[in-house]
């Protein structure tokens, strides 16, 4: 047990706004939450984009403390009244644009949202909390990525909360963007803020852009592989479950402005990620169009500005909160692969028009 899972049985409900709770990292935790914490209120505030899935909020429909509301970030009247009417004390901010595919081909979407979405919940918590006398335990807690410390070379250390902002993509640069406004509402005004740096998550509900989804759902259906590059890049995978924890260790003993770096240690390369779905698939699917999966394996022309190595260091949440990642990537890819196998009706009607079209565009 962690030493902020000892402190639980002191804690008093909470009522929080997710945003981006339909999203796929935001859906884990508002499934996380609401089973652990089933006396806390969640609203999720979701603008439903492309990324946005409300099926996989539905089970919680008949949850008392949970809500839904279709909104932006971005529209600051609807962010006030929710704020107000739902005595909110802690936001969760999810809500991104978050593929960098996505980015390079169109980036304005990313400045709106994560910049000016970011700021606009700013603004809004600020006024909420200074009106109630600046509680000491409201809480904003923005979720970013490791992507705004760069890219690595081979030799390089992991990132730490103190390696300077690189971020080399429009996603990142918008991200990085967000975060520095997070900072600077702690350091100008004293909102108690949080910020977690996570790395490459994978899991359940995965929207199938990204590529771990994305070449699950290509070996089930025998389409090609397509490895960016050499497939010598390399990344930090952390399951969802464990980032879910993470989220949860800082609400609960996080040092306001603080920021916490999540990872799991689990570096690899994305060929070798790319061979171990194969075997995991080849094991576990009766009916594969293609086997072995590998045959399906393809260079494809690589990103611009492709980021080589990203690799985290998460020792301050170990040792400060007592987080530990749980799953190992062979036990997390074992079962994100049994999961995709099981719910193909929850990933089979994103692969919608708007899907394809994407998807031409970025492999053609
Ligand atoms: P996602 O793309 O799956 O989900 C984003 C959600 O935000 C969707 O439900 C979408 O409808 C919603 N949204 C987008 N624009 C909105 C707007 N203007 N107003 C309201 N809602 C809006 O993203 P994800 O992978 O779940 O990532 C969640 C957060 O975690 C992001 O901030 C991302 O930068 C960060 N992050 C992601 C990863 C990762 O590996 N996926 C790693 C580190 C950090
Ligand atoms: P992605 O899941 O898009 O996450 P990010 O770019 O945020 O790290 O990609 C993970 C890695 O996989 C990245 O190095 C790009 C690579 N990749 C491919 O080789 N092929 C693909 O089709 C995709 C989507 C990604």
């Amino acid at each position: 047990m962690t030493s902020f899972e000892l402190n639980q049985p002191l804690r008093k409900p909470r009522r929080l706004i997710v945003t981006g709770g339909a999203g796929f990292i935001g859906a884990n935790v508002v499934h996380y939450w609401c089973q652990k914490y089933p006396g806390d209120r969640v609203v999720v505030l979701d603008a439903l984009t492309y990324a946005g899935n409300r099926q996989t909020l539905a089970v919680l429909d008949d949850h008392p403390n949970f809500r839904f509301v279709k909104g932006d970030i971005c529209d600051r009247p609807v962010i006030d009244a929710l704020l107000h009417e739902e005595a909110i004390d802690t936001l969760v901010h999810f809500a991104a644009e978050s593929h960098v595919d996505r980015s390079i081909l169109g980036p304005d979407a990313f400045v709106r949202t994560n910049v000016v979405g970011s700021f606009t919940l700013l603004e809004a918590f600020r006024q909420h909390w200074q009106s109630a006398d600046r509680p000491a335990d409201y809480r904003f807690h923005h979720v970013s990525t490791d992507e705004v410390y760069g890219s690595l070379s081979h030799d390089d250390p992991a990132f730490t909360e103190t390696t300077p902002y690189t971020p080399n993509s429009p996603y990142s640069a918008s991200k990085a963007g967000s975060d520095h406004l997070v900072r600077a509402y702690h350091h100008t005004y004293g909102m108690p803020t949080t910020i977690t740096n996570c790395s490459n998550n994978y899991g359940q509900y995965h929207f199938p852009e990204k590529l771990i989804p994305l070449m699950c759902i290509n070996i089930l259906m025998g389409k090609p592989l397509p490895v960016y590059g050499d497939g010598q890049n390399i990344r930090d995978w952390l399951y969802v479950g464990d980032h879910c924890s993470a989220i949860d260790a800082v609400l609960h003993s996080g040092t306001v402005g603080e920021t916490y770096n999540v990872g799991g240690n689990n570096e690899v390369k994305n060929i070798d990620l790319v061979h171990m779905l194969c075997d995991l698939m080849n094991e576990l699917a009766p009916d594969l169009p293609v086997r072995p999966a590998q045959e399906l394996i393809t260079y494809v022309k690589d990103r611009p500005g492709h980021d080589r190595r990203y690799a985290i260091n998460s020792t301050k949440l170990q040792t400060e909160l007592g987080w530990t990642p749980s799953v190992t990537v062979q036990q997390g890819l074992r079962l994100t692969v049994e999961w995709f196998l099981a719910n193909e009706d929850w990933w089979k009607p994103l692969l919608s028009e708007e899907y394809q079209a994407y998807y031409r565009k970025v492999y053609a």
